[in-house]
């Protein structure tokens, strides 16, 4: 208990210095990032999200033992990074050296949809990951599957 406490300071202490440091940073470029930036972060993301899926996919396709805690950790960074996945999808980085088709600007209900169904998918798959149940681990990779190809097929050119 008081572990955790003083690891709560510690990591408060943190946050509370990497703010600053944003602060200070953001007060010396004053301006809102660029679209070459947003694309460059969403493919970023997009890579180390397939980085994570494969690991998963390797699981179950019996190509590396199956590991609960490895599982969590996908899951979980998979999960982290559906919550900032629309970030990088700024007005103004619809062209460039981008895969990304208009659809995604045209129809931001329907991308707002398919990245909840990202989100919504993660959860489920942090939760199961928690109880353990590698049957229904396992039986969850296809649907994370899904929720990626079900964005790609529609927003993503090939
Ligand atoms: C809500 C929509 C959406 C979801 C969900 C999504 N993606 Fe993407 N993804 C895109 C779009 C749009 C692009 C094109 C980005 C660009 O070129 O600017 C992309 C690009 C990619 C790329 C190519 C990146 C590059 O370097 O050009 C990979 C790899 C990828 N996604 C993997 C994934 C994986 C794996 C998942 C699921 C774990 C996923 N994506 C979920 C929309 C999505």
């Amino acid at each position: 208990m008081a572990r955790n406490a003083r690891f709560a300071k510690g990591m408060l202490a943190g946050l509370v210095a990497a703010a600053g440091l944003a602060l200070s940073i953001g007060a010396s470029v004053a301006s809102a990032q660029t679209p070459q930036q947003a694309i460059q972060f969403r493919k970023g993301s997009m890579q180390v999200q397939q980085w994570y899926l494969r690991i998963l996919v390797q699981m179950i396709k019996g190509q590396r033992p199956f590991d609960a805690a490895v599982y969590l950790k996908a899951v979980t960074t998979l999960e982290m990074l559906s919550g900032s996945v629309s970030e990088g999808f700024i007005p103004g980085s619809e062209t460039g050296d981008t895969r990304a088709l208009a659809e995604v600007f045209k129809d931001s209900a329907g991308f707002r949809a398919a990245v909840e169904r990202f989100q919504g998918e993660m959860k489920k798959a942090v939760a199961l990951a928690r109880s353990g149940d590698e049957k229904a681990m396992r039986a969850e990779v296809p649907e994370i599957i899904k929720a990626c190809d079900g964005c790609h097929e529609r927003f993503r050119s090939r």
